[in-house]
């Protein structure tokens, strides 16, 4: 069933006591992220981020979605030479999750779909990366059209010390 009353905004502060509710459904749900922040508004506030939105439904945060500069992706390298430009004309999307009980309506898609269509973008390529589990994730973006450039093992480690493989994603536009 569609999500009531749907609609993508940019974030505000006021926003983040419930962006950090949200995260922490999530959270509990599939483990992301995989370690819970000590803290979460400075998770949801990284350095080197441009922009955020939030999905809302009768008042209710639903979903986020951030972009941060494009050297915070991992694999900037190679997703600045696959896109032929510098990795300085590359935004990241970052932090992207949706509610449990919101999931399998296209959430994820409006998200992405916003933040393709956002001037703070100034018509940099978008890139992410994401841990290669064949999860939701992987899957959204591949049936969004997003090109893998990349994967790997990841530069960070879990909280039981394993360095999960990760995988890197261009945009189709
Ligand atoms: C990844 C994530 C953001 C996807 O959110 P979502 O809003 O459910 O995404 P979508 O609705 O676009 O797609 C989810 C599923 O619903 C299906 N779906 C989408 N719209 C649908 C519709 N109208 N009717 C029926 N099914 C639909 C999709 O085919 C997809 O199925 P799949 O998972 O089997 O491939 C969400 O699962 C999540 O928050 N996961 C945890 C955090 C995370 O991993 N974030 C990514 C970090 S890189």
């Amino acid at each position: 069933m569609p999500v009531p009353d749907l609609m993508i905004a940019p974030r505000y502060a006021a926003h983040l006591d419930r962006v950090v509710a949200a995260l922490r459904l999530v959270h509990e749900c599939d483990g992301y992220p995989m370690a819970w922040p000590d803290n979460p508004t400075a998770w949801l506030t990284p350095p080197g981020a441009l922009d955020a939105w939030v999905a809302l439904s009768d008042g209710e945060v639903v979903g986020h979605v951030m972009l941060v500069e494009g050297g915070k992706v991992e694999y900037a390298a190679e997703l600045a030479e696959a896109a032929g430009v510098p990795v300085t004309g590359l935004a990241g999307v970052s932090r992207l999750f949706v509610t449990p009980a919101a999931r399998g309506t296209g959430v994820a898609a409006a998200l992405l779909e916003r933040v393709e269509d956002t001037p703070a973008r100034r018509g940099r390529r978008l890139v992410l990366d994401v841990v290669d589990d064949g999860s939701s994730a992987v899957r959204l973006y591949e049936r969004l059209g997003w090109t893998r450039v990349a994967s790997g093992e990841a530069t960070w480690t879990t909280p039981t010390g394993v360095r999960p493989r990760t995988a890197a994603y261009l945009s189709p536009r």
